[in-house]
């Protein structure tokens, strides 16, 4: 009677997700376990304690659901983190850097905006007063430099250790300072992890609140590396609204959710155009997929970016945006963004 009523239950929960693994609560699921005894249902969730405050509607949930089991007299759900803590605490990134959050902003599909995001989300949050690194790690064509105006290359100090270059008070290293663009792609696959490595632990970054990561397009070597050797706080996934890039983005959110690192939430980049000429609101893609998309991935949908003419022009200047023009519409995005992603984490 007892077994039948815990595989009722996981009949139950199995319809529902993590919020922040995004993985079903199934019986493969190992952060779920179910006992029950004299008709008394007790469900634990192992979660990472910082994102406590996410779980209370899916509590809510469940709770309502197991309780239209017949059988079931009343229903515990109680969230624990102790082993997820311990695999923390435990677990020796290879990857090391003193920053209190490590944001990797990704998209499955190239040229939809992240490294325009990046730049412009590392200002916002400079802007709102966190100490913040910008990590370029795209192989395939680095772009940070330029847009953040950096000319030049980091020195090494007396330890060794290379010093990022500082412009509009973020600290920025790119792997194209180590890596060029030239290298022939056989060679690039092992050198990705090496020189990533190198990003981390051979630069003196000092201590960061974030350290925002501009990845490459795709699901490739820089991510999974990335995923596997960081204590990634999360990634934030940018699309534009056509389908191909959406086709793109979902392949992004799979690869996050199979090395757990937690999809923080999506973002619509050339959502709308507002016209010069007479300030009307186009659609020139479908609008609004992105946030469909969100709902069906159940994760958030941070907000949308319009195409805008001086955010190219400014990027190509080397002059983020957030910082031309720090309280114009585009800056507010932004650093609403930003704040949104800080109150999700911390
Ligand atoms: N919202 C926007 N409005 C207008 N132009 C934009 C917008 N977002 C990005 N762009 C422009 O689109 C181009 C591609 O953007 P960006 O380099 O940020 O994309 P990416 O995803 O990093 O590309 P890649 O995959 O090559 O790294 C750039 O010229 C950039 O200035
Ligand atoms: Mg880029």
């Amino acid at each position: 009677m007892t077994d039948k009523l815990v595989t009722s239950i996981y009949d139950v929960t199995k319809s529902f997700k993590d919020p922040i693994t995004n993985i079903k609560l199934n019986q493969d699921n190992k952060n779920i376990n179910i006992v029950c005894k004299d008709g008394k249902a007790f469900i634990s969730l192992n979660i990472d304690s910082k994102f406590q405050n996410q779980y209370q509607n899916l509590i809510a949930d469940l709770k309502k659901s197991i309780q239209k089991i017949d059988d079931i007299l009343s229903v515990n759900v109680v969230l624990t983190s102790e082993k997820l803590n311990e695999q923390d605490n435990k677990q020796d990134w290879r990857f090391k850097i003193k920053s209190k959050n490590i944001i990797a902003i990704a998209s499955g599909k190239g040229g939809v905006g992240k490294s325009t995001f990046a730049v412009n989300y590392a200002v916002a949050l400079k802007n709102i007063g966190y100490k913040v690194g910008i990590l370029d790690a795209d192989i395939y064509g680095p772009s940070v430099p330029r847009m953040m105006g950096i000319s030049g290359k980091p020195q090494a100090n007396d330890d060794n250790k290379l010093v990022p270059l500082e412009s509009y008070g973020v600290k920025c290293m790119s792997i194209g300072f180590l890596i060029s663009v030239d290298t022939p792609a056989i060679w690039r696959g092992p050198m990705v992890m090496k020189a990533l490595e190198q990003m981390f632990n051979g630069v003196e970054w000092g201590e960061l609140d974030y350290l925002v990561i501009d990845l490459p397009p795709g699901t490739g070597d820089a991510q999974l590396t990335l995923a596997q050797s960081s204590k990634l706080s999360g990634s934030i996934i940018i699309s534009t609204p056509q389908d191909v890039a959406l086709i793109d983005a979902r392949k992004g959110i799979n690869m996050f959710n199979k090395v757990n690192v937690p999809v923080l939430g999506i973002v619509e980049n050339m959502s709308y155009f507002i016209c010069d000429s007479c300030n009307q609101r186009h659609e020139i893609f479908s609008n609004g997929s992105v946030k469909k998309e969100a709902e069906i991935f159940e994760i958030d949908f941070l907000g949308e970016i319009p195409i805008n003419k001086n955010l190219r022009i400014l990027s190509d200047e080397g002059r983020p945006a957030c910082i031309a023009d720090p309280n114009g519409d585009i800056a507010n995005i932004y650093s609403s963004i930003a704040t949104k992603i800080h109150q999700k984490i911390n």
